[in-house]
């Protein structure tokens, strides 16, 4: 099944919304397959965001994204990359539907919450997944549940 990449970002882990965010994507039916919590220095926040480097919100992004820990996650299931997306919502939580994570739990552009790989960019998943996870830090196995969510 697909994979994504998904992190909660230092604002999130400080309002303790981890449990929360974890919960929401597992009731929904997708499977965590890796997990950790870490504090990105500089090389690493500038690697996951290059695709954003020389725009003028940058600096202000490798500040925030490295200012306290970060819980990164990897979530298998159907379309998955689409779903979190979907979960997550607009950019901007101002403009975030409620009943997504950003529209539900933040106001400001830069404060919200969550980061989640784009669906829109095919080698986005695999590019950023890899900035955090080693291949054998990802788990395969199966669920006791996998044949009441999938026909
Ligand atoms: P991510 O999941 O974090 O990648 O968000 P996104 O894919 O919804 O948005 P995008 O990749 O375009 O931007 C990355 C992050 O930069 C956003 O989550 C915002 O926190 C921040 N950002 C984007 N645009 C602006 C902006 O105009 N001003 C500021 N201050 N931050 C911005
Ligand atoms: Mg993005």
């Amino acid at each position: 099944d697909e994979r994504t990449f998904v992190m909660v970002k230092p604002d999130g882990v400080q309002r303790g919304l981890i449990g929360e965010i974890i919960s929401r994507f597992e009731d929904r039916g997708l499977k965590l397959v890796g997990a950790k919590a870490l504090t990105l220095d500089e090389e690493l926040a500038s690697e996951h965001y290059s695709e954003h480097q020389g725009k003028d919100f940058f600096d202000d992004l490798i500040d925030f994204i490295t200012s306290g820990p970060v819980f990164a996650m990897v979530w298998e299931g159907k379309d998955a990359t689409r779903q979190v997306r979907r979960m997550v919502g607009a950019t901007d939580p101002g403009e975030a539907a409620p009943g997504t994570i950003r529209g539900d739990y933040g106001l400001d552009l830069g404060r919200n919450v969550i980061h989640a790989s784009d669906h829109e960019d095919e080698g986005a998943n695999a590019r950023e997944t890899s900035v955090f996870f080693d291949d054998d830090e990802l788990l395969n196995y199966e669920q006791a549940t996998d044949k009441w969510r999938y026909e």
